[in-house]
């Protein structure tokens, strides 16, 4: 898969990531994007197993997975990091620092990926893959 084969933003929507702030990261990511004329889709989807990192980004379908990691109950975004994730959206480097807890869980990821693609899981907002 070619390094900006990008066709979706995608934030998880489950409980451990909304107290980290998932939905503020949605709103922010849907936001910025639009802002700077980037015409690609943020969906949800429920959840990565990566709980404790959160709130968790993945790059659809390309496959890296941001763990933005916020205490709980800190729902404001961390700006710094979602504009590191839009600027790796945009054609920029991917920011590394942010995807090394989830490094591990590469097989679990692109698991993922498959789900999503073959419409099995909780997604939402993550149209039909091109192929
Ligand atoms: S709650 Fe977000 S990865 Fe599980």
């Amino acid at each position: 898969m070619s390094e900006h084969e990008i066709e979706a933003v995608v934030v998880c929507k489950n409980v451990d990531c909304v107290v980290r702030g998932s939905n503020e990261t949605t709103q922010y990511l849907k936001d910025k994007l639009a802002e700077l004329g980037i015409n690609i889709p943020v969906g949800r989807y429920d959840c990565f197993s990566l709980c404790d990192f959160g709130p968790n980004v993945l790059v659809y379908p390309e496959g890296t997975m941001y763990c933005l990691e916020q205490p709980e109950k800190t729902t404001t975004p961390a700006i710094e990091k979602l504009d590191a994730v839009v600027n790796h959206v945009r054609g920029g480097e991917k920011a590394e620092e942010l995807t090394k807890k989830a490094k591990p869980f590469q097989a679990a990821v692109d698991l993922v990926i498959e789900l999503i693609d073959s419409g099995l899981g909780s997604s939402e907002g993550i149209p039909p893959r091109k192929k």
